[in-house]
């Protein structure tokens, strides 16, 4: 290339359509049932059949998943909630939704997940939840935090909006806990614009998930004369969002393994740079949604790859940073640190071998600086 040619940029990711997303939606309009209908179904059984969990609900959004699962089981107002400090906003706002006080914990440093000694220590007289987010895939300390929520009483709800498809610890990310929330917003592995989904294996949450979704009706109704026998709200998905999902669903399996190569890819060409630290991935059937590494000098390489119209993100601020979760920094030192250090690269599962060794290029030019 010449010094003078502008770069094909890189996108860091995006939805992947299939092409065969308008035979489906053709069929929603043509029988004329837009509303949450028998795709919608047929999407829940097979995110069911996929994670290996008894049920599934789909709802509008990851974040309405997230509280409805924690009003489901009885949180709300006057509760307290453990929350892990490094994840993404929608977090800590679910369990604001639902009434509750959002309490944060500092993560453990090689996997990201909520420390669970910090989350054992954290639990006060008001505490009846804890959240863990399965940050980009890579399940949380479940073997610690299982039997802790257990022997304290407390319900735990997983964060799974990056897992869909992961596994750890030979479990399937969405059967920890009482329940698993996912996201089908744009830039994760099936989307379907917004939406998202929870499975539990619990019958009793299932059908209390089916009333809070719907207006409190267990098994939907007329818009007429329904009674509605207890309270709830309006957080359904539409066929016309299922119609979108479905076949990117008939494709997972496709993903899940360029995921694994595209991680393999950047660990053989990254390994041993200086400055630069690849988190663990040795786990059997764990599945990134992105590749994620760690960069004392993040933000030389970060301008390296702007210059380079190479794709990529920082990972999220840590929650105690924004304004309604301030907290004293001292006490997150290892969020903050991966904050400060965390980047996503470019993971789009159509990139070809030659656009990782741009993207490799480009960093280990950059780190040599
Ligand atoms: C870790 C995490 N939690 C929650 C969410 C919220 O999901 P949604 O955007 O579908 O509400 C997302 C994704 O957006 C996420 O990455």
């Amino acid at each position: 290339m010449s010094n003078t040619e502008i770069p094909q940029p890189i996108a860091w990711f995006g939805p992947h359509l299939t092409g065969r997303e308008l035979e489906h939606l053709r069929g929603v309009l043509d029988r004329q049932y837009v509303n949450d209908g028998p795709l919608a179904r047929e999407f829940e059984r097979r995110i069911a059949a996929l994670v290996g969990a008894r049920h599934a609900v789909a709802v509008t959004s990851g974040t309405a998943a997230i509280t409805l699962a924690l009003m489901a089981a009885g949180i709300g107002p006057g509760d307290e909630v453990l929350v892990p400090d490094l994840t993404f906003a929608a977090t800590a706002n679910a369990v604001r939704l639902t009434g509750a006080d959002v309490k944060l914990v500092d993560v453990e440093p090689v996997r990201f997940g909520i420390d669970p000694d910090g989350a054992e220590a954290a639990i006060g007289p008001r505490t009846r939840a804890l959240v863990t987010v399965d940050v980009n895939g890579r399940g949380a300390d479940y073997g610690r935090l299982e039997p802790l929520c257990r022997d304290k009483g407390l319900v735990l709800v997983c964060d799974a909006a990056e897992g869909l498809g992961s596994q750890h610890a030979g479990r399937k990310i969405g059967t920890f806990g009482l329940a698993s929330c996912f996201s089908f917003s744009a830039n994760k592995t099936i989307t379907a614009g917004q939406g998202g989904l929870i499975t539990t294996d619990s019958d009793a949450l299932h059908d209390r998930l089916r009333e809070l979704k719907d207006q409190g009706r267990r098994h939907g109704g007329t818009g007429g004369d329904d009674l509605h026998p207890v309270m709830g709200f309006n957080f359904k998905f539409t066929d016309l969002q299922a119609a979108v999902a479905l076949p990117q669903l008939d494709e997972i399996e496709q993903r899940l393994a360029a995921a694994n190569r595209r991680d393999g890819f950047y660990a053989e060409r990254l390994a041993n740079q200086p400055g630069l630290k690849l988190p663990p991935f040795d786990e059997p059937g764990e599945v990134r949604q992105w590749t994620d590494v760690l960069i004392d000098n993040r933000a030389t390489v970060s301008a390296a790859l702007d210059a380079a119209r190479i794709g990529h993100r920082a990972f999220w601020f840590p929650l105690h940073r924004h304004e309604p979760y301030a907290a004293d920094e001292s006490l997150f030192p290892n969020s903050t640190d991966i904050s400060r250090r965390g980047l996503w690269l470019a993971s789009r599962f159509d990139l070809t071998t030659p656009d990782f060794d741009r993207v490799c290029s480009v960093i280990v030019a950059a780190l040599r600086r």
